[in-house]
């Protein structure tokens, strides 16, 4: 046992053993296990009385968890794939298999657990931290990173430890989080103007006023489908993102979100809430604006590099309002 994983055991993960031959630990949360070898993670759970299990290739899972683990389990529903996810319910999450997909519910053989986050997210990271190698970054595009694949050699905790960065007043401003200046500019976007906006004020504002190239800031980012709080309006989040390969998550929706299409192009693959039966497929091109309505999963794909801005609505107890019915999952009624 590494003194590493003796820091998330004392903080209440189980580990339940450890394969010598390709260097990987398994664990258990309540009813569920989590195993990897070389090329797959496995996960199992009871269900009628009977063992189920699901493969997921290792990188899909490992880019998955660590989205979950960077935005704290998000708002409403992280697929990680068909069959496993997490929903967020604010101070506890579910884990579920085959919960959200129609067939296997049907079935009966779906399986849910709830968990207190402080437990689930150290379980998670803990898998993180014991199943990725050296050279693989779970927030880098496939292009950009080395591979999730084989025995374990070395870590990569610098990768995993980076979670999201959160403005403090607005990027720019004194005391605000910093721009990354010092990040080269992404293969993709070579053409972005790397100016800055000369920023002139009224004597005695000096220091309230601010601005910055927000797509010198995006050109610069070195990761992928990882959205920061770049400003914080009230309730109003602007979230800028690059975004290149495909979303590892379907993110199910428990509010409407907006996005905004910067820069080149992705298609998003639409589905419904619970059961993942397929909806629509939606091309955003530069400019374009679109809701992700309150009942609906999405997953979008992206060949080139493209920036787009996710605006989120933080406002207290909306997943109630539109649970409830008080509120209608479209923001716009065209009928
Ligand atoms: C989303 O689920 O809305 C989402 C998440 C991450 C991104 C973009 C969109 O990078
Ligand atoms: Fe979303």
């Amino acid at each position: 046992m590494t003194s590493m994983l003796k820091k998330f055991e004392d903080a209440g993960v189980k580990i339940i053993s450890h394969d010598v031959i390709t260097g990987y630990s398994t664990f258990q949360l309540g009813k569920f296990t989590f195993s990897r070898d070389e090329y797959f993670a496995k996960i199992t759970w009871e269900a009628k009385g009977q063992e189920f299990s699901h493969l997921m290739s290792a990188d899909a899972f490992l880019r998955a968890v660590m989205r979950d683990v960077a935005w704290g389990f998000f708002y409403g529903w992280v697929n990680f794939d068909h069959v496993i996810g997490t929903q967020n319910h604010y101070g506890s999450v579910d884990l579920y298999a085959g919960t959200f997909n129609g067939v296997l519910k049907n079935a009966g053989v779906d399986y849910v657990e709830n968990f207190e986050t402080p437990l689930i997210m150290a379980t998670f990271k803990a898998i993180l931290h014991d199943w990725v190698s050296e050279g693989f970054d779970p927030f880098a595009a496939p292009e950009e990173t080395g591979s999730a694949f084989g025995r374990k050699h070395g870590d990569n905790e610098a990768a995993i430890d980076r979670y999201r960065i959160a403005t403090k007043r607005m990027p720019s401003l004194p005391g605000d989080s910093p721009l990354r200046d010092d990040l080269p500019v992404n293969r993709h976007f070579e053409d972005v103007v790397q100016d800055e906006p000369f920023i002139h004020c009224e004597p005695g504002f000096e220091g309230q006023l601010g601005g910055f190239n927000l797509f010198k800031y995006l050109s610069r980012s070195d990761v992928t489908w990882n959205p920061s709080v770049t400003s914080v309006c009230k309730e109003s989040l602007f979230c800028p993102t690059t975004e290149e390969y495909i979303l590892p998550i379907f993110h199910g929706n428990d509010r409407v979100e907006w996005f905004l299409q910067f820069s080149d192009e992705i298609t998003w693959d639409i589905a419904d809430k619970i059961d993942g039966s397929p909806i629509a497929r939606v091309v955003m091109k530069p400019g374009d604006i679109c809701a992700m309505p309150a009942n609906i999963r999405h997953q979008g794909y992206s060949t080139k590099r493209s920036m787009l801005l996710v605006w989120e609505n933080a406002t207290p107890n909306l997943p109630e309002k539109y649970e409830s019915g008080e509120l209608s999952p479209y923001p716009i009624d065209f009928s």
